[in-house]
């Protein structure tokens, strides 16, 4: 019974996480990756480089996606949010995009 009740937070807690992302993407992330990261954001045309297309991760691992948004891409407009995001935020957001992945 216990084990049950730990198995079924554990589900909440995961898709709790993603709908925060959703939230986190919407705020800080879509005026360059577009609404549906398909990299087409209002900012998107004024910057030098594309903004990634978040819908296709093949090869990807989550450790490289948050240490992206950690520390950004250097040399590129993709800044890093470890001072702008917290911890929960961050991993919040990547498990949105993993999930939407
Ligand atoms: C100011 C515009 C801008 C904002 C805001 C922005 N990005 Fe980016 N992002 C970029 C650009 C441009 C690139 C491509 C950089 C390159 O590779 O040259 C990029 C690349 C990335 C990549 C790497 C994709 C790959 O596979 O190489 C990830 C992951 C990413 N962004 C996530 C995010 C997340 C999450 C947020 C919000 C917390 C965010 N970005 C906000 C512009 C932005």
């Amino acid at each position: 019974m216990l084990i049950l009740t730990c198995g079924k937070e554990k589900v909440f807690d995961q898709d709790r996480l993603v709908k925060k992302g959703a939230i986190v993407f919407q705020t800080h992330c879509s005026s360059c990756h577009g609404e549906w990261k398909k990299g087409d954001g209002p900012l998107s045309t004024t910057l030098n480089e594309q903004p990634a297309n978040l819908n296709h991760f093949e090869g990807t691992s989550s450790d490289r996606i948050i240490r992206i948004v950690v520390n950004g891409v250097p040399d590129s407009t993709m800044k890093g949010y470890k001072d702008i995001l917290t911890k929960d935020e961050i991993s919040a957001v990547v498990a949105y995009l993993i999930k939407t992945n």
